[in-house]
């Protein structure tokens, strides 16, 4: 199996620890990327990756490749510590540059295990917010370890090997769970949007080209009868409000 590790703390300790010993249940290749040596520019708000395509972004040659690395893996580990209650912002800056993927959803066959550390407050609500951004690229289950070091240098090995060893089993089994409700409405969401009358263009050429806009969800992923008639009811609905 191939993972990429994306490391959101500017240095190897808290998190890092907590990451290296998850990694011990993983088989397989890890591409380990320190966000803090990539310098990633600060996100500067010019839309281009979402009206224009990812590829007209100003720092595309630091985005593209770490982007490339996740299409190769099959899972992701994504770790941050918390900063004033939520990711760092290296992480956040990344996720900015990512924002495209909330338009164009893409990683639907990839799962993900987040790891966050803390002080003492705020390691599920961080985790919980990088689990959302996740899902809006598409990703098809999130693992969640957090952990309160509160001063100490300890990790909470039992709880993260658990955890790791389900992330791992379920990645190596190549089965695709369904998706929660939420996702099959925000899939619908941009599936219309795409296809109004006035539509990004990057969306609509995403939509078409991968021929998503004629599938109730990525085809990769089934449904079953009940969230295959909400999505096309979803799908109805959105088209008509978006006319
Ligand atoms: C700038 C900064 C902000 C922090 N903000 C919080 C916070 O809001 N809540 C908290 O409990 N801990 C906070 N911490 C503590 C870290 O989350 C904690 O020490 C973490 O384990 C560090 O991870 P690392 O060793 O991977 O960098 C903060 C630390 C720093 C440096």
């Amino acid at each position: 199996m191939n993972y990429v590790v994306i490391n959101g703390s500017p240095r190897k300790k808290n998190t890092w620890k907590m990451v290296k010993q998850a990694e011990l249940n993983l088989k397989g290749n890890f591409e380990e990327i320190q966000l803090i040596k990539e310098r990633i520019p600060l996100c500067n708000g010019c839309f281009k990756c979402i009206m224009e395509g990812e590829d007209e972004c100003p720092h595309f040659d630091k985005i593209k490749p770490i982007m490339d690395k996740i299409r190769a893996a099959d899972g992701i580990i994504i770790a941050s510590p918390v900063y004033a209650m939520n990711v760092t912002a290296l992480l956040k800056n990344f996720f900015d540059h990512t924002a495209y993927l909330y338009h164009r959803p893409e990683f639907f066959t990839k799962k993900a295990l987040v790891v966050v550390s803390t002080a003492g407050a705020g390691q599920k609500d961080v985790a919980k917010y990088i689990d959302e951004t996740l899902r809006h690229w598409g990703i098809n289950k999130v693992y969640k370890i957090t952990y309160a070091c509160g001063g100490k240098d300890s990790i909470d090995e039992d709880n993260i090997n658990k955890i790791s060893k389900k992330f791992a089993s379920d990645v190596e089994s190549g089965k695709l769970h369904s998706p929660k409700f939420g996702d099959v409405l925000f899939y619908n969401v941009w599936r219309a949007m795409a296809l109004s009358k006035d539509p990004i263009e990057a969306d609509r050429k995403y939509w078409t080209e991968t021929d998503l806009v004629n599938h109730d969800f990525a085809p990769e992923v089934k449904l079953n009868i009940v969230k295959k008639s909400f999505s096309k009811i979803m799908f109805f609905i959105f088209k008509k409000v978006m006319k």
